[in-house]
């Protein structure tokens, strides 16, 4: 089984990436911008599996060429499953967040994942896509300072989700969204400086990677809280 994950270089998308690539019958295709923590990726894939099944395109989620990424993922053949895990996010209040900010956040968040579906929608086969939300954009959830654009992004990646569900339901294809909460890595340190998550990136690749080919025989459409405190 193919499956492609964003935002790979580091964090939970790396720690994702690594926990499919365990298994030697899946090939694992990895995106994002640094091309030397790719590479380190797959290295670590070889050393701790003896697999060379993690393959890697450098790309910008907010500028790629549509061609480029489907010629890419197609020379695969078709894609199980695609994790929108690559995100962006500015920590400010809201008065000194600027257009820029804005955009920035949201051509990420929300339109790097819009184009990036647009682009590989008919390389689905039975596929399960994941749109990796946060607890900030989920409904009725604590709210902190600084976090306005990102939490709104991530609150449209979830409305996106439950309507593509139901879009692409009679095509085979699932779409749900983990709205995840604290979890170990660079962007936590961004958003609570000095707060220790309870759960580390190595654990969430583990179960983001059970539910890209387990959840969609259970879920679809929905928006699952993946958090074990607040933040
Ligand atoms: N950590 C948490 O507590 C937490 C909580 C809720 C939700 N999340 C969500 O979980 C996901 C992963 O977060 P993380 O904590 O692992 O973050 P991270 O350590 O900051 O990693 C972010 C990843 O996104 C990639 N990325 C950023 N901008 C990109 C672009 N323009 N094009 C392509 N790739 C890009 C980065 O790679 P390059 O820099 O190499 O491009 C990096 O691999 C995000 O969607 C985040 O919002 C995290």
């Amino acid at each position: 089984m193919n499956f492609l994950i964003t935002g790979a270089s580091r964090g939970i998308g790396y720690d994702t990436a690594l926990a499919l690539a365990a298994d030697p019958t899946h090939q694992v295709l990895v995106l994002s911008r640094n091309e030397a923590q790719l590479q380190a990726l797959t290295q670590a894939g070889q050393q701790q599996f003896g697999t060379n099944n993690i393959a890697y395109l450098a790309a910008d989620l907010a500028t790629f060429e549509p061609t480029r990424v489907y010629d890419w993922v197609a020379s695969f053949g078709h894609l199980s499953g695609l994790v929108n895990n690559a995100g962006l996010l500015i920590n400010k209040p809201f008065m000194e967040l600027t257009t820029p900010d804005w955009e920035q956040t949201f051509s990420i968040n929300l339109f790097g994942v819009v184009r990036l579906l647009q682009t590989l929608q008919p390389l689905f086969k039975q596929a399960h896509v994941i749109n990796v939300g946060s607890m900030g954009g989920f409904q009725g959830s604590s709210k902190f300072p600084g976090l306005s654009a990102y939490s709104a992004s991530k609150a449209a990646l979830a409305s996106l989700t439950e309507c593509l569900a139901e879009e692409w339901k009679d095509e085979g294809i699932a779409c749900n969204c983990l709205a995840l909460g604290a979890v170990q890595t660079e962007m936590l340190t961004a958003a609570f400086p000095g707060f220790q998550a309870p759960v580390s990136s190595n654990q969430m690749g583990s179960m983001i990677a059970w539910f890209l080919q387990n959840g969609h025989t259970f879920f679809n459409g929905k928006v699952l809280p993946v958090s074990v405190s607040t933040p």
